[in-house]
């Protein structure tokens, strides 16, 4: 199973489902996404179907040939997205967390466009911990799980500029998903925090009624980081897909 990040988060976010997967008797793949974490910046257009391209090698450098089962929480839902355009036969099922099918408003392009000049500008992402943070977590989060908040504050504040600005240019490029996700011939499950500010839970019900047969799982008291925010019923979730294939 290959689990790709949220932004502008690293592949650690995923240390619970690494836990629950391996204890399962899944090999977990989390690789830190272009820029990210522990990984180069490649100076290129910025575009979701790099990063795909990048997982594609990334499983052939590791020799899996085999389909896997891929999922994504939001940016990396999109990558996913572009994965399965781009390379339908490496995927045996999916799993979209927290994400949406459709493309950005021109509004929500020129945002992603401010702040990606405004932290290049500043040389330091801080200013999503102001502008962000709130956001990517629910209220639930917010008012009762205060470790919680303190890991996602840590992972925001590591994020280096120059990949803040370049993902953010990638996901205002991105295309609209909604036409493909009619073609995903694989199990699909759709996951989502009924406190998802980001990606809402109206935008889930809108990816899992286009993918034939998706089945789709509404996790209370969480919010777009349901991965981060609520573990356990993440991975009961998931490890119940899991089972069913
Ligand atoms: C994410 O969590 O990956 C981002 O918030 C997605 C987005 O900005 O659309």
């Amino acid at each position: 199973m290959v689990l790709l990040h949220a932004f502008p988060l690293t592949a650690s976010m995923w240390s619970p489902q690494r836990a629950a997967l391996s204890e399962a008797g899944w090999r977990a793949i989390t690789p830190d996404l272009r820029g990210f974490g522990g990984t180069a910046l490649e100076e290129s257009e910025p575009s979701l179907d790099a990063v795909a391209d990048d997982i594609v090698a990334m499983l052939d450098s590791r020799r899996v040939t085999e389909p896997v089962i891929l999922g994504g929480l939001s940016m990396g839902g999109y990558v996913a997205m572009a994965f399965m355009r781009r390379h339908p036969e490496r995927v045996a099922a999916l799993v979209l967390a927290d994400t949406k099918a459709a493309a950005d408003s021109p509004e929500a392009a020129a945002n992603r466009e401010r702040i990606a000049a405004a932290v290049v500008e500043a040389d330091s992402s801080l200013l999503l911990v102001d502008e962000l943070l709130p956001k990517l977590v629910g209220a639930t989060t917010k008012e009762r799980r205060p470790l919680v908040m303190g890991r996602v504050k840590a992972l925001i504040e590591t994020a280096r500029p120059a990949a803040v600005a370049w993902a953010q240019r990638a996901m205002a490029a991105r295309p609209d998903s909604r036409e493909s996700l009619a073609q995903v011939g694989v199990p699909t499950l759709v996951v989502v925090g009924e406190e998802d500010e980001i990606s809402s839970p109206a935008e889930a019900e809108e990816i899992a009624a286009a993918v034939p047969g998706a089945r789709l799982v509404r996790i209370p008291a969480s919010g777009h980081l349901t991965a981060v925010e609520t573990p356990e019923e993440f991975n009961a979730a998931l490890l119940a897909f899991l089972a069913t294939l």
